[in-house]
């Protein structure tokens, strides 16, 4: 019998909760079915963390996280909270959380699912057979450089200042994952940045491009301006197979591709840091969408990105290919089945509500694995 899994759970804000329920009914019947059993640690974070416990992410939650095999994060932030000062933010405790478990690769997976293909805003032709992987360096850059603030200047105006500013070892290291991750696909690299504007970018290319030189000659190697992907991603996105790029771009492309899938409500993510000397990489599991205050509490969310991060976090974290296979394929048969929550319906369809949606993937498990 296999140890159990140490899983940690922050559901966080908005439809965070409703879509995060989806799994742990998930969780529930796969640890009915299966050897491995998970063990579920729930804690807060966000604007209820800051209700509760007076910071957006405590040094405990922070401290399970570090000890837990994988953590699963909802969504954060909301309205209520929009007007505290900047550094006390629900936003504050995911990006807390990113950076002192330092997990500087999110994987951000968009891939159109036929029966989708009229969910998108583009044409069929143009998105059919989807299947691009962003990796978004999530620890540097300008969300972390200094210097930063707002100050006041001798004339009386005020000055925003941020920072963008990356090393070597940061570079490496992001780029390293995206040629391995390329590998297993299509084996095609394209790093992105502005090093027609931006040192950082000129740093950047140079050493994507040195240890794609060193290491990974086997892997198709191209730049492109970040502004430039944006226009590719609508024109031609079947172009990509892996992109790489920094934190601000990331979020920005990420944004946009999911938009290829149909709605920001399919899209999972991974967050993970380095290997350890067992291969074991830190990492978090969020949906790329947030909070969507203006529809929590409804039971209108769509859970299929929180359950698909799920299935990376099977995939990445322990190793159990067969069951994130069973939850992908599970999605995959009920979307061609018809099923859909409001953000992907047509015009005439019927709409599910986040429960049924979670009820028909887990039963189209329990069909696919009997
Ligand atoms: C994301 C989000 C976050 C980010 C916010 C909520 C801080 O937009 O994960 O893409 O900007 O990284
Ligand atoms: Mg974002």
């Amino acid at each position: 019998m296999a140890a159990n899994k140490k899983l940690l759970v922050l559901p966080g804000d908005g439809i965070g909760p409703e879509v995060m329920d989806e799994v742990k009914r998930m969780i529930d019947w796969l640890n009915g079915q299966r050897r491995v059993t998970f063990d579920i640690d729930e804690r807060l974070v966000g604007g209820s963390a800051i209700d509760a416990e007076g910071a957006p992410l405590s040094d405990a939650t922070v401290e399970r996280a570090q000890g837990a095999d994988a953590t699963l994060l909802g969504a954060v932030g909301g309205p209520k909270w929009d007007d505290l000062p900047f550094e006390q933010k629900p936003e504050r405790g995911l990006l807390r959380l990113r950076k002192e478990m330092e997990l500087f690769a999110n994987l951000r997976p968009a891939i159109c699912f036929d029966a989708l293909i009229s969910a998108s805003t583009l044409k069929p032709e143009v998105v059919s057979g989807l299947d691009i992987m962003i990796v978004r360096e999530l620890t540097g850059g300008i969300y972390f450089g200094h210097p930063r603030g707002i100050e006041d200047l001798p004339d009386g105006q005020r000055q925003g200042i941020n920072t963008q500013v990356y090393t070597t070892n940061e570079i490496r290291r992001v780029a390293a994952v995206a040629f391995e991750l390329a590998r297993k696909r299509q084996s095609r690299v394209c790093s992105s940045e502005k090093a027609n504007v931006m040192e950082s970018g000129v740093l950047w290319r140079q050493e994507v491009t040195k240890l794609h030189g060193e290491v990974y000659e086997d892997v198709a190697l191209t730049h492109m301006y970040a502004d430039n992907a944006a226009m590719q991603l609508v024109r031609n996105p079947r172009q990509f197979d892996v992109i790489v790029t920094d934190n601000l771009f990331g979020d920005i492309l990420s944004d946009e591709a999911s938009m290829l899938t149909g709605s920001l409500g399919m899209l999972p993510s991974a967050s993970l840091g380095a290997a350890d000397s067992s291969g074991r990489r830190k990492a978090l599991y969020e949906p790329v969408h947030g909070s969507a205050p203006d529809i929590a509490g409804q039971g209108k969310a769509n859970p299929i990105a929180m359950v698909m991060s799920f299935a990376m976090c099977l995939r990445y974290s322990f190793d159990m290919t067969e069951d994130a296979d069973l939850v992908e394929n599970a999605v995959t048969k009920i979307l061609g089945e018809g099923c859909r929550t409001g953000d992907i319906a047509g015009l005439g369809d019927k709409v599910l509500s986040t429960r049924e949606m979670g009820e028909a993937i887990r039963k189209a498990m329990a069909e696919l694995a009997a």
